[in-house]
């Protein structure tokens, strides 16, 4: 889709969901389309452009323009869940092909690659997100087909500095993809900053109400990459259901009001428990004592989002505590939504994680700011 309308702000588009009425009865609101199959004409052709609905369904239509939109993208394509987006991009590599990974990035993506793209035959190596050296010594040494960012990074919220690593692809023409779930295309557009390839896990910010599982790729060029990676959606079937995608369009048209709330929520949060004698840490990339903070606050633009991290002073035991006093969060997995949450992110990631064990990981929702700080209070005390 390249359905844009440069002259709207993204507020606009998103509030009005790219503003376009349905016909014939100009619905304000889209129709979902559950047909899995299209009337062929006499002459064998399809008037009506769609074939099967594994290949494509109208229902994703003005969800993939909007993102398209957001991001500043030639075309953007809707998954069943972020992990089959992400795994559509790297399908679409040759065994052979190199990938240089991040150490720290979403846990289940990681094991997926080390399961199944190291048994394929991907090369798969890791660099330190913190540290671009790292980065430029990998990408020289090996260079890999793709380099894959997470900015900011579960769940410490590392920052990779895109456009450095996007000029340090260049010199070896390697693709540059980045999973920008916990900036949304409203804080960092990737791909004005050089990468070829978004992904989101709309599940989370995009959605925004813990009821979809969902995934999207952006793509600066709709070029003969972009359409392995939409035969490796079709021909490998990871398609979103035609309802889920209609809820999916819901949920972003309140994108910018509720990033903006959680954006300011966190960075109060954050700066309120700063230095607070039972925590060893806040990780938040808003805050100047973040290591990203520098590069953060050069390619996120309003907010450094909603997402951070405590480090319990006294270690595992008053992680898990902690978790357990709190009332207002809840205990559940997962990010970006209206409600907060509260995780101990070792526990979830289980044996082998590299999370520290006095971590716990707030997405912080969009509630009245004193409530969520009054429950961190009693849940420290
Ligand atoms: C940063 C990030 N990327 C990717 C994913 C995977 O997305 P999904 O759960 O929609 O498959 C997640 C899920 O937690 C995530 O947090």
């Amino acid at each position: 889709m390249t359905d844009r309308i440069p002259a709207l702000r993204p507020q606009t588009l998103a509030a009005q969901g790219m503003g376009r009425v349905a016909e014939p009865y100009r619905d304000i609101v889209p129709p979902i389309h559950v047909a899995t199959t299209y009337e062929r004409g006499a002459d064998l052709a399809f008037p009506g452009g769609r074939v099967y609905s594994r290949a494509d369904n109208p229902s994703y239509d003005q969800a993939e323009a909007l993102l398209a939109s957001l991001e500043g993208a030639a075309s953007a394509l809707l998954f069943a869940s972020g992990q089959a987006a992400a795994a559509a991009v790297f399908q679409s590599l040759t065994p052979g092909d190199g990938v240089l990974a991040p150490r720290n990035m979403y846990w289940a993506l990681r094991k997926w690659l080390l399961d199944f793209m190291v048994p394929w035959g991907v090369a798969v190596d890791f660099y330190d997100n913190a540290s671009l050296d790292s980065l430029a010594q990998k990408v020289r040494a090996r260079r890999p087909r793709l380099i894959w960012i997470e900015s900011p990074a579960n769940p410490t919220w590392d920052i990779t500095d895109i456009a450095a690593a996007a000029a340090l692809a260049r010199e070896v023409g390697a693709i540059v993809a980045v999973d920008s779930t916990v900036a949304t295309p409203l804080l960092t557009r990737p791909l004005e900053l050089g990468a070829q390839l978004v992904m989101h896990s709309a599940t989370k910010y995009l959605n925004g109400h813990s009821d979809v599982i969902a995934g999207a790729l952006a793509t600066a060029r709709d070029d003969a990459a972009w359409q392995r990676i939409r035969y490796a959606r079709g021909g490998g079937g990871a398609v979103l259901g035609p309802f889920e995608a209609w809820l999916l369009l819901r949920g972003m048209r309140t994108l910018h009001l509720r990033v903006a709330a959680a954006c300011a929520n966190a960075q109060a949060i954050a700066e309120r428990f700063h230095g607070h004698a039972a925590l060893a840490q806040v990780l938040y990339p808003g805050l100047r004592s973040h290591p990203g903070h520098v590069v953060a606050a050069r390619q996120m633009h309003g907010g450094f989002g909603g997402m951070l991290s405590l480090r319990l002073a006294r270690g595992e035991a008053a992680a898990v505590a902690f978790t357990a006093r709190l009332r207002v969060f809840k205990r559940a997995t997962s990010l970006g939504s209206v409600e907060s949450l509260a995780e101990h992110r070792a526990s979830i990631e289980g044996p082998g994680t590299a999370c520290p064990t006095d971590l716990v990981r707030l997405s912080i929702g969009v509630e009245h700011v004193d409530d969520l700080i009054s429950d961190i209070e009693q849940a420290l005390a």
